[in-house]
Formats: structure tokens, C-alpha cells, sequence
């Protein structure tokens, strides 16, 4: 009877310990998005920096282009197209003044990153087999909570990237 009794403790704290390190282990219980089957790839947030970019007009955002090991090594190698398992991420907050900045300043000029809009994170992800009909490359966009956009979302990426074909369908350039 003891010994049964050891083993139910034993199996609930293994148990207990598997159940409380699961959501730690991040996105694996995250949704794809449609179409590209796509999920937030882990670790992407410790990727190296590509490059940084500013959208005004409707967007009116901030935004950081990372790229994977793959990525990194193709774009400072120039090379072109982008090897098998190139993924390139793009963050994006909202543009907002920086008060606490300005003041040290003396005048309105720091602009920083702000929340995180509807268009948080983008992710392009290189299969030229599996992504064939769109130029092997797979789209995926998720809002701040990881919640994946829709598939209406997902069919106007490649045609507006389309017009950059000759650089692999990638506008970003690779900031020194
Ligand atoms: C209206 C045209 C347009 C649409 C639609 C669009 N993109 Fe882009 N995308 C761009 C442009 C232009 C850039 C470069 C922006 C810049 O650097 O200011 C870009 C940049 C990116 C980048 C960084 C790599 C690169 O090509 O520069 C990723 C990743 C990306 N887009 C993913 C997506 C995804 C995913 C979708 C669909 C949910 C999407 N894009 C829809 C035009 C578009």
C-alpha cells in the first residue's frame, strides 16, 4: 500500500511539473495561419537586425526587419536567391512621441516605439516546393497576441511583394 501510495505522489509531481512548464515553453500551442500553415517561429525575437523602417500615412508605424541565421549569412553574403530555410521577420509598434525624451531635448524631435498595432508581426518564410504558387515564399501575420490573421489578409502579400521579384520578392535592403 505504501509503495502504491509513493508512486501516485510521484506520478502527480512529474505530472505537475510537465503541466506547469508547457506554457513556458512558448508558441507551440499557437495558432497557424491559414493558407501558409505558418506558426511564430521560437527564439525569432533574438534574430539579428537586417534593418529598421518607418511607415507614415494609415500605418503610421516602426518597424524592425530580423532575419534567422540563414537570412543573416545570405544577405551579408549578397546572395540572391534567398537559400532554403531563410526566414525573415518584420516587427512593427506604433510611432509615438517620446515626452520623457523631448524634454531633455528641449523641443518636440524623439520618436519612439509605441504599442503594438493590428499588424504586429510578419514573418516570410522560404520553401520553394511547398510555397511554389507564391514565389517560395510562405506569409504570415499575427496581432499582438499571437492571434493569426485572416485568409483574406494572407492573399495580398505576394501580389504587392510580387514587384519585387528581382531581389527574391524581399524589399529590405541590409543596413550596415
Ligand atoms: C501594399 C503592399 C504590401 C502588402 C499588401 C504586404 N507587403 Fe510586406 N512589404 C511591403 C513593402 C513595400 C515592404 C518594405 C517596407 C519598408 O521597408 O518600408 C514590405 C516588407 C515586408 C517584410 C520584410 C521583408 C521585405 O520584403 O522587405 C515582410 C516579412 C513582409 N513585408 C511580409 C508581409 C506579409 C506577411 C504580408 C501579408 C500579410 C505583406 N507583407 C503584405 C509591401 C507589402
Amino acid at each position: 500500500m505504501r509503495k502504491v501510495a509513493f508512486w501516485v505522489v510521484a506520478i502527480a509531481a512529474v505530472a505537475g511539473v510537465l503541466a506547469s512548464t508547457v506554457p513556458a515553453s512558448g508558441p507551440a500551442d499557437e495558432e497557424a495561419v491559414p493558407i501558409f500553415g505558418i506558426k511564430i517561429p521560437p527564439g525569432y525575437r533574438d534574430w539579428k537586425l537586417i534593418s529598421v523602417a518607418h511607415e507614415e500615412g494609415n500605418l503610421n508605424d516602426i518597424r524592425a526587419i530580423l532575419g534567422n541565421d540563414v537570412a543573416i549569412k545570405a544577405y551579408r553574403e549578397g546572395k540572391l536567391p534567398f537559400p532554403e530555410g531563410t526566414v525573415i521577420a518584420r516587427i512593427a509598434w506604433d510611432y509615438v512621441p517620446s515626452e520623457e525624451n523631448n524634454k531633455v531635448f528641449g523641443r518636440a524631435q524623439s520618436f519612439v516605439p509605441g504599442p503594438a498595432p493590428d499588424w504586429y508581426l510578419q514573418f516570410m518564410v522560404k520553401d520553394s516546393k511547398k510555397y511554389a504558387a507564391t514565389g517560395g515564399w510562405g506569409y504570415a501575420q499575427f496581432n499582438k497576441d499571437g492571434k493569426p490573421a485572416d485568409e483574406a489578409k494572407l492573399k495580398t502579400c505576394f501580389p504587392c511583394h510580387e514587384p519585387i521579384k528581382a531581389r527574391d520578392f524581399v524589399f529590405t535592403r541590409y543596413a550596415p
